[in-house]
């Protein structure tokens, strides 16, 4: 994926702007042509001669100083980019870039380039949490070619532990060739997802709800819109994030849900469920907070209408419906059953008792189910790379 590629490493001025070296080193093993900008922070950290050594490039650090023989550097810099990559990413240059401040050497050509633009951030956990930035960096989540490398959480070289911390080298390198290798291949497609889990009131502060975090929902919603397609998610109260390219709906109950997935269905190409929808809600909703009085108390629930059931009832030819079953036991022949009365093209069943699969874990372990009864076993792995290999199974069956 990275093999003949130019790509523009900008280096901040961090303490992570040492593990910034990996990060070009490895770049360049795996093919590419990487040309660094320093800011002249960065230049305190790290000499520009560690990065000329490792890239086999001039290192670019000034307005003032030239390095290559091009007549306009940052013009030449910001053509030549198939991929820019900040890393890491300072405060300061997230400031700058969102203000649209362009003065020194990394911001010139930022301003001038048209290349997606990744950038990963670490700094201290207060600075990174700090509402400023957080809105500076929002502000570039939501501009098409700028993508955010989120920082992790751990260590930090300031003392504290906490979010802040620059990511692997290795992951950034894994979500660059992604990028780069990613098909095209959902371009017109509409497709409707649904994510997270239903929550049903009981009284104006409780409410019954269940333990989907919505990442395996919007794994699949970002996997899609980045091959292309226009999606639609549909979700339930989660703290998760999307890019702006996705049309966000939240909803609390299953009923909301089930209002939303019907207006949107019609135009719909591809639904996929990976909504944990609460099967039963309450009958009767206090209005005011139910007070403690006897030891005992008793709830009645009443069934909620089956979303994906409906759907099934009413699925036009060429649409293809996919369902998600969150079982514990006889995993294959529930969601058989399921797939069938549903009217489904395809069902992925996970076993939610596994502790590294289903509820709230960033990896799930399925099985693929089609309507010709193929099995598929997919071994553990991570949902953003499982939301993949879901789309597609999706179309190989879409064009078959
Ligand atoms: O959100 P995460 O933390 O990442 O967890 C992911 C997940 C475990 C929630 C997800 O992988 C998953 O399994 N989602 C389906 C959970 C579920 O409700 O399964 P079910 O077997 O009860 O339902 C079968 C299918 O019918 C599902 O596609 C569900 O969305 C749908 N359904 C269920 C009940 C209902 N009333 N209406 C529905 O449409």
């Amino acid at each position: 994926m990275l093999k003949g590629k130019n790509i523009l490493l900008g280096v901040c001025g961090g303490i992570a702007a040492y593990k910034a070296v990996e990060v070009a080193s490895s770049l360049r093993k795996k093919g590419a042509h990487v040309d660094v900008i320093m800011t002249d922070a960065a230049t305190k950290f790290v000499t520009p001669l560690t990065f000329q050594e490792i890239t086999g490039n001039p290192v670019s650090f000034s307005m003032w100083e030239k390095v290559h023989t091009w007549n306009v550097e940052h013009i030449a810099l910001a053509k030549k980019a198939d991929l820019i990559l900040i890393a890491p990413a300072t405060a300061n240059i997230v400031g700058k870039i969102a203000s649209g401040i362009a003065d020194d050497m990394l911001s010139t050509t930022l301003m001038a380039s048209t290349a997606p633009i990744f950038l990963a951030p670490a700094m201290n956990t207060n600075m990174y949490n700090n509402p400023i930035f957080q809105h500076n960096l929002k502000l570039l989540q939501d501009i098409a070619h700028y993508n955010i490398i989120p920082a992790t959480t751990g260590h930090l070289a300031c003392g504290n532990a906490g979010i802040g911390r620059f990511p692997d080298p290795a992951d950034i390198i894994e979500i660059i060739e992604k990028f780069l290798g990613q098909k095209k291949d959902l371009i017109g497609k509409n497709i409707l997802i649904t994510a997270g889990g239903t929550r049903e009131p009981i009284d104006p502060v409780r409410y019954i709800g269940n333990r989907s975090s919505g990442k395996m929902g919007y794994a699949l919603a970002e996997e899609a819109a980045r091959r292309g397609a226009k999606v639609t998610l549909i979700s339930g109260q989660t703290s998760l994030t999307v890019s702006s390219s996705i049309e966000l709906i939240k909803i609390e109950t299953a009923k909301q849900m089930q209002q939303y997935v019907e207006e949107k269905f019609t135009d719909s190409d591809i639904i996929i469920m990976a909504a944990a929808v609460a099967d039963y809600c309450v009958s009767k909703v206090a209005e005011q907070k139910i007070k403690k009085a006897a030891n005992n108390f008793t709830i009645n629930l009443v069934k909620n209408p089956d979303i994906l059931l409906n759907l099934g009832n009413k699925k036009n030819p060429g649409q293809i419906l996919v369902g998600f079953a969150a079982e514990t036991q006889n995993l294959i022949e529930y969601a058989q059953e399921k797939l069938k009365r549903k009217n489904l093209d395809m069902i992925i069943a996970n076993d939610v008792s596994k502790s590294n699969a289903g509820f709230n874990s960033d990896t799930n372990i399925v099985k693929i189910i089609t309507k010709n009864k193929s099995v598929e076993d997919i071994p553990l792995m991570k949902k953003t790379t499982l939301a993949g290999i879901i789309l597609d199974k999706i179309q190989v069956m879409e064009n078959s």
